[in-house]
């Protein structure tokens, strides 16, 4: 008999449940009898002791379903370090639930923060296997994260749909996209949606190249710009402050914010009109695309034979197309970014699209 904990934790995104449901299915092939144990809202539901029994019947028919059927939520990893307002340890809390539930591993779905936590269980001797779940794309030692394609393909169709209205009032249009620090995210909806300008984190820009990009489509002809505007997007001026600096001054503007200064600077600017449109939390709702169920199937499928065979402490990845398994010190505390003189980058720059660098 194997004990299996289950949990999905930080922000959700498409195909988590396709994910668990490939490990779920890989298990019940092995030899032996599996028991799940599904942790309700992520660490927080290991912390208190708050799980569900799951059966076969709770992982039929959740291949399309978007979202977690366990519930996930936010557990920083500098908060998991502190006692809760009981003085509970955090750590100490997870590790006897582990144990009094006799577990023979944990399986956790998660982002960055996430992996931190998942890591640090690791080296307090629990047995580990993640999977890599995240719209941003942002995980070390994996080329993909499921959730990505599918938060790709509704930012892509958000652009599409600006497009036409841009298009018949002349308008720029600019769309945040979501992504936290990095432009994955962006730069892929955003060359899919045929954007003219692509603002990212990694490559901080100066407003006045965006407004000669603008006037430059206009002296051809091109009555309209759609600007796809990563939300952790930063101009050259802005990247030089002193952090504490730069975040006081964003406090002034509405949520996501360095959207509605762009577009403030172009309409002073240029006198045009300029419209911010923002998708949100859309990005990550809704069911799986076909590539993600796909994906997160084949993942989960590789943390099921990873638990057959009682290898623990790696990250299911995805390398050079092929799956791959990562060591899980190899994956926590690490961001991929976006290089900016990544091949996909410079083709960007020879399809014309500015990047106001
Ligand atoms: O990490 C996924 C993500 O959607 C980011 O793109 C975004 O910055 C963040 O989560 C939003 O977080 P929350 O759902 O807590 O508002």
């Amino acid at each position: 008999m194997k004990r299996i904990g289950m949990l999905t934790s930080g922000g959700d995104c498409q195909a988590l449940n396709a994910a668990m449901r490939g490990v779920v299915k890989t298990l019940a092939n092995g030899k032996e009898e599996v028991e799940i144990y599904g942790f309700l809202d992520g660490y927080r539901g290991l912390i208190y002791g708050n799980f569900r029994m799951l059966t076969d019947k709770d992982f039929s028919g959740i291949l399309t379903k978007g979202g977690t059927i366990l519930g996930t939520s936010r557990t920083p990893f500098k908060t998991i370090q502190d006692p809760d307002p009981n003085g509970l340890n955090k750590v100490e809390a997870m590790k006897q639930n582990y144990y009094k539930l006799q577990l023979d591993c944990l399986v956790i779905l998660g982002g960055n923060g996430t992996h931190k936590t998942a890591n640090l269980l690791r080296k307090e001797g629990l047995n580990i296997v993640t999977l890599p779940k995240t719209i941003d794309n942002d995980l070390w030692g994996t080329d993909m994260t499921f959730g990505f394609q599918s938060a790709v393909d509704i930012a892509t169709d958000a652009i599409d749909c600006i497009h036409t209205t841009a298009a018949s009032h002349g308008r720029v249009f600019i769309v945040e996209v979501m992504g936290h620090k990095v432009g994955w995210l962006t730069l892929n909806a955003g060359m899919a949606g045929g954007a003219d300008i692509i603002l990212i984190p990694e490559i901080p820009y100066d407003i006045n190249k965006v407004i000669e990009k603008i006037e430059d489509r206009d002296k051809k002809g091109c009555r309209f710009t759609i600007i796809a505007v990563a939300e952790g997007a930063i101009s050259k001026e802005d990247a030089a402050l002193p952090k504490k600096d730069y975040k006081k001054k964003m406090e002034k503007y509405p949520f996501p914010s360095v959207s509605y200064e762009v577009a403030a600077q172009i309409q002073e600017e240029t006198g045009r009109e300029v419209r911010v449109t923002v998708p949100g939390h859309m990005q990550r709702g809704g069911s799986p695309c076909p590539y993600d169920r796909v994906f997160a199937s084949r993942l989960g499928s590789e943390a099921g034979k990873l638990i057959l065979d009682n290898q623990y402490g790696f990250m299911v990845g995805y390398k050079n197309r092929e799956i791959v398994r990562v060591p899980l010190e190899d994956v926590a505390g690490k961001l991929k970014t976006v290089d900016p003189d990544a091949t996909i980058v410079r083709e960007a720059k020879m399809l014309g699209i500015c990047f106001g660098d």
